[in-house]
């Protein structure tokens, strides 16, 4: 017993705060998939008895994630996760709704900017980009502007919440406002489905999109939600998957987790945003009162991801490989920058909201699974990587 002890205190503590970038599985997630993956092996097209017991549960599962978002089951259509959603959403709208412009926002995922600047290429349409404040909150003025000109049929793609700041958008005045110009609207909802309520018949989109590894659920499967009054084609031609709505044999078992998942965080979700904002309260307290001249970038009084905490550190010699020296002490966060051809440089939203180059940003993000104890890890170990409050050396 004894021994055994001391060995476990040997072990050295390890801290997942990305939870932004992924979450871990639940374990009541990898139950519900197992049966998928160990007996249930029928092709869910197969007319027989194997096949039928697949269909069903990925007909049960569809049944749970509308359930979820209020949304019919009709317009729910599985995918291979957020990316694919959004580039479904904002193909379709070239090709089936005849879309002649797109606004969208500086800060938006890569997922939704890339196929933007692809599309707007391959067809020539213009592409307009809100202005964004230093919180990162899109202006709404400046959107209902771009809307006034005329130039053709318009969709809006603007991002519930920012991955990398935490600020969040007022989704009911960005569907109104689409509304009132006659625009279509997409939403990137991948940071807070499974977070924050949604429903879809209150909140009027034509597009959102999930992501089921953000929720605790399975790496690469989502889903779409296209509302009925808006369809549109499929992206992946070949077989009739998916009411013809995306080829390919189904990723049963991740459809099933996914399910699994966004059942739990919904029924779960008051208890662990409880636990969680908590969390990033005691870190946020900690920093400030450990450290000297400690920042938060995003919106710190208005709607926000309660599971990010991006901070932002003077810039020391001693914080300057502050991502990486994390990772040395066994904690997992990630950065503001990217490294490209080896030099690091601020990502494309904290250039956006003209974030000062010469400040360390790190992402904090949480989940209900973080402790105190975590915190308080971090903090410690923080204290040999950035310059302390009061420290007389
Ligand atoms: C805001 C946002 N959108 C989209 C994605 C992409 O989702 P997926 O990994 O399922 O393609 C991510 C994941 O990093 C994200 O944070």
């Amino acid at each position: 017993m004894h021994t055994s002890l001391q060995c476990n205190l040997r072990i050295k503590m390890k801290v997942y705060f990305d939870n932004a970038a992924t979450t871990p599985i639940s374990p009541e997630v990898i139950q519900a998939m197992l049966p998928y993956l160990e007996n249930f092996h029928g092709n869910p097209s197969s007319i027989h008895a194997a096949g039928r017991k697949v269909r069903a549960a990925i007909e049960q599962s569809r049944k749970t994630v509308a359930n979820c978002l209020n949304a019919s089951i009709g317009e729910i259509f599985f995918t291979s996760g957020g990316t694919e959603s959004s580039n479904m959403a904002l193909r379709g709208a070239v090709r089936d709704f005849g879309v002649q412009r797109f606004i969208s926002s500086p800060i938006e995922h890569p997922c939704v900017l890339k196929p933007l600047e692809q599309l707007c290429k391959e067809f020539d349409l213009p592409l307009d980009l809100v202005a964004v404040d230093h919180l990162g909150r899109p202006d709404f003025e400046d959107l209902e502007r771009l809307l006034a000109m005329d130039k053709g049929k318009t969709l809006v793609s603007l991002m519930h919440a920012n991955n990398e700041l935490g600020t969040m958008l007022d989704l009911d005045r960005f569907a109104g406002i689409c509304q009132q110009y006659g625009a279509f609207c997409h939403s990137d909802t991948v940071q807070t489905i499974g977070h924050f309520p949604i429903d879809v018949s209150q909140t009027k989109l034509n597009f959102l999109t999930g992501s089921a590894h953000k929720f605790h659920g399975p790496k690469g499967v989502g889903f779409i939600y296209i509302n009925m009054d808006t369809p549109i084609k499929p992206l992946l031609e070949g077989g009739a998957q998916e009411r013809n709505m995306r080829s390919g044999t189904e990723n049963v078992y991740g459809i099933v987790g996914l399910a699994q998942a966004l059942k739990m965080a919904v029924g779960e979700m008051d208890d662990r945003r409880e636990h969680i904002e908590q969390l990033k309260a005691y870190m946020k307290n900690a920093l400030l009162d450990n450290f000297e001249d400690i920042q938060f970038n995003g919106d710190q009084n208005g709607p926000a991801l309660y599971t990010v905490l991006s901070v932002s550190f003077p810039k020391s010699v001693k914080s300057e490989m502050l991502v990486m020296n994390l990772d040395i002490a066994g904690i997992c966060a990630s950065g503001g920058s990217a490294c490209s051809s080896g030099a690091e440089t601020q990502s494309h939203v904290m250039q956006a909201i003209k974030a000062d180059p010469d400040r360390k940003t790190i992402r904090f993000s949480f989940s209900h699974y973080n402790t105190k104890a975590e915190v308080d890890f971090v903090i410690g170990k923080l204290e040999a990587m950035v310059d302390r409050k009061n420290y007389v050396p």
